[in-house]
């Protein structure tokens, strides 16, 4: 079994993520610098942020398939694994080498895949996992290109349950560019119901995460729209 089944009590894993927390800080900040066309952010997720998307588990339910799309230096893995109901799975897959070497260094209970979320679908098969309770993504969609967006979204919809859940952090400061607003018009196009959580304002950018059910299928999404 190649998943992070949850094994630690959360007290554990948070006591460690506060210990790391300084390096997982600077390994964060050097690499936005190095590769700002990959991380496109210069501070995490704050933990207000992180609790939101941890929110979304159903708790104490049954065990939940969970994937991470960017975890960056693991500022929401972190509290995801600590909120998931035992026997869940964490599945982290992120496309920066240093990113997954500090992942994988860090946190030897998560299953951390070094891929392109374009590629969900197939990196989802060979890691032999069924299709995703919840998807949380940090994926900087502001400096994915136009014609990218709706393939990463495609990738999405078409890997994740039915019933599932997709969210995704959005950040204020670049609500109103025009590709950010793109953006909102793809979710739109790709999934049935889309719901924005409440802003945090304590958090570095203020965010908050969109929150999308009922995933359209190729399809529909094919079919001409009004929109
Ligand atoms: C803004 S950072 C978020 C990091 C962390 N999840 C957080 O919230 O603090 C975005 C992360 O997504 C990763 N990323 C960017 N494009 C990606 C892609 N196509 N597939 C997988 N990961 C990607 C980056 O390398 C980076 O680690």
């Amino acid at each position: 079994m190649t998943t992070a089944q949850r094994q630690v009590p959360p007290t554990t894993t948070s006591d460690r993520a506060n210990a790391q927390a300084p390096r997982a800080t600077t390994r964060f900040l050097t690499e936005a610098l190095r590769a700002p066309h990959q991380i496109g952010a210069i501070a995490q997720s704050g933990p207000r942020l992180a609790a939101q998307a941890a929110g979304l588990l159903v708790p104490d339910g049954d065990p939940q398939t969970v994937v991470e799309l960017g975890p960056g230096a693991g500022a929401i893995t972190d509290v995801l694994h600590a909120r998931m109901p035992a026997g869940s799975t964490l599945t982290s897959i992120e496309i920066n080498t240093t990113m997954v070497a500090h992942l994988r260094e860090t946190r030897p209970w998560l299953n951390v895949v070094h891929g392109d979320a374009i590629d969900l679908p197939a990196l989802l098969r060979t890691a032999g996992l069924p299709p995703p309770d919840l998807i949380i993504s940090a994926l900087p969609w502001s400096i994915i290109s136009t014609a990218t967006q709706p393939r990463i979204l495609a990738a999405i919809t078409d890997a994740m349950h039915p019933n599932g859940t997709f969210a995704t952090v959005a950040t204020l400061p670049v609500r109103m560019l025009p590709s950010a607003r793109r953006f909102r018009r793809h979710l739109h196009r790709s999934f049935g119901s889309v719901s924005q959580t409440r802003t945090v304002w304590r958090n570095v950018p203020p965010a908050h995460l969109y929150v999308c059910r009922s995933p359209s299928t190729r399809t529909a999404l094919r079919a001409p729209t009004k929109r």
